[in-house]
């Protein structure tokens, strides 16, 4: 039986497979929380109603010991979960000895280094269910409204988002890189098949030590073609809400856990608030900061901005001069591009950066140039603009930022099994 299922067996004898979470006991009787994966079940063993060296056993069983016990399950309120089990036996297939990771508070450096075995605590347990729901909200949401999975590779001779922040590695004597973004690929695809996504592992060589920032993450990337910005817009507004109720709806019990306050998240619903990169300019100025126009936005800035709106903000029209080469210009004005990010609220910032690609072959090819770009490897992506150009529109969310302000965590860290973060591969 497995511990999420036990209300299907209340009355019957199960035997579940798990490690001990916890145990304690006194002379009469002992409580043994095992964890299977699935839950936590409360195991009561009675002396009384054992024989005297099966009592013993589970008396010294130590933290993580993998265990398979069997016993009767009762409904039983006072237990986590609403479910206890009267044990008439217990097999150890490994005792463990000396556990790492105890009740007591641990630093992070040691948790970070423990990572592989940090996984089995109660709060890691929940957050990385959340991370599931939503990868699966990503998943169902497109899956069901005319998006095609179509898979970008990931060792790529092309720079998406710039060629400072690569991981280069030698193919075969010429040089590739770990994809930074699927992007280009979908607008490849988007002409072939209209709406897609990609869906997979980014990777940017990027020397920031900061709350946001992890050298490989996750990204999902919707494509559209005949699509402009605000069209854009209209979409993440409407996919965003559904993973945040779909969350609220699926994952109850895990965000009690990890103490979510649910009321910021049941207030997120479209539409989203819009406003201008000189508009969000003018509010930072208003707010104490030093930014001036054409300065791109941090981290603080971005906090400063979202802490301003109860839902997710998109800030549109950001300067040229430090955005993506493929960003289509403003025709209402050249200095900026057709872009927006949306910014999560309660301070998180940026979860999705996407807009409007350029569409014109000249202009694109300029862009190409001025970035320093070289225009052979770029052919493919220009022929695009060659055959059937129309205007087309996409966006990246990033997971491991939702994942963070989902559950509201103070740093990415946590959002992923195995994070890579800035001189941190290990393990
Ligand atoms: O804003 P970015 O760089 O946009 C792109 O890559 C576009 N090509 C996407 C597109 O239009 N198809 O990244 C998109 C999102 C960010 O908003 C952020 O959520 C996440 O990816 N992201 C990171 N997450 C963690 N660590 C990093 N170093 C990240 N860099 C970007
Ligand atoms: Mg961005």
């Amino acid at each position: 039986m497995y511990i999420d299922k036990a209300a299907d067996y209340v009355g019957q004898v199960q035997t579940i497979n798990g490690w001990v979470y916890n145990s304690r006991s006194s002379g009469k009787v002992a409580f043994v929380l095992v964890r299977d994966g699935s839950g936590i079940m409360q195991c009561v063993v009675a002396k009384s109603d054992i024989d005297e060296s099966t009592f013993e056993a589970v008396r010294h069983l130590t933290q993580e010991s993998s265990i398979s016990i069997t016993g009767a399950i009762h409904a039983e309120e006072r237990a986590p979960g609403g479910h206890e089990m009267h044990v008439q036996k217990i097999e150890v297939h490994q005792a463990a000895v000396d556990y790492p990771i105890t009740p007591k508070e641990h630093g992070v450096d040691f948790l970070m280094s423990n990572r592989h075995l940090w996984l089995r605590s109660k709060r890691q347990w929940a957050i990385m269910r959340i991370r599931a729901t939503i990868v699966k909200s990503i998943r169902d949401y497109l899956d069901d409204n005319g998006f095609l999975l179509m898979d970008a590779p990931i060792l790529s001779a092309n720079a998406c988002e710039g060629s400072s922040t690569l991981f280069s590695t030698d193919y075969f004597g010429i040089p590739a890189y770990l994809s930074q973004s699927g992007q280009l690929y979908n607008e490849a695809t988007a002409m072939a098949f209209g709406r897609v996504y990609c869906f997979g592992p980014a990777f940017r060589a990027e020397k920031s030590k900061t709350r946001r920032h992890l050298t490989e993450f996750w990204m999902v990337e919707p494509e559209m073609a005949y699509c402009n910005w605000s069209q854009n817009c209209d979409v993440q507004e409407e996919f965003v809400t559904y993973i945040v109720q779909q969350v609220l709806e699926k994952r109850k019990e895990e965000l009690a856990i990890i103490e979510r306050d649910l009321s910021p998240l049941e207030k997120i619903a479209t539409p989203f608030p819009r406003i201008s990169y000189d508009e969000a300019v003018k509010l930072l100025q208003k707010a104490g900061s030093p930014i001036q126009w054409g300065d791109d936005f941090g981290g603080d800035e971005e906090t400063l901005i979202s802490n301003q709106f109860e839902r997710p903000v998109f800030v549109h029209s950001y300067p040229k001069s430090f955005k993506a080469f493929y960003m289509k210009t403003n025709p209402a004005n050249p200095q900026t591009v057709l872009c927006a990010d949306l910014l999560a609220p309660e301070g998180y910032g940026e979860i999705i950066g996407g807009g409007q690609r350029e569409d014109d072959y000249e202009l694109l090819l300029e862009r190409v140039h001025a970035e320093g770009l070289a225009e052979a490897d770029y052919q493919w992506y220009l022929d695009l603009r060659k055959y059937g150009s129309v205007p087309h529109s996409g966006f990246g969310l990033g997971v491991e930022r939702t994942v963070a302000w989902i559950c509201k965590l103070p740093h990415v860290r946590e959002t992923v099994p195995f994070p890579r973060l800035l001189e941190k591969i290990y393990p």
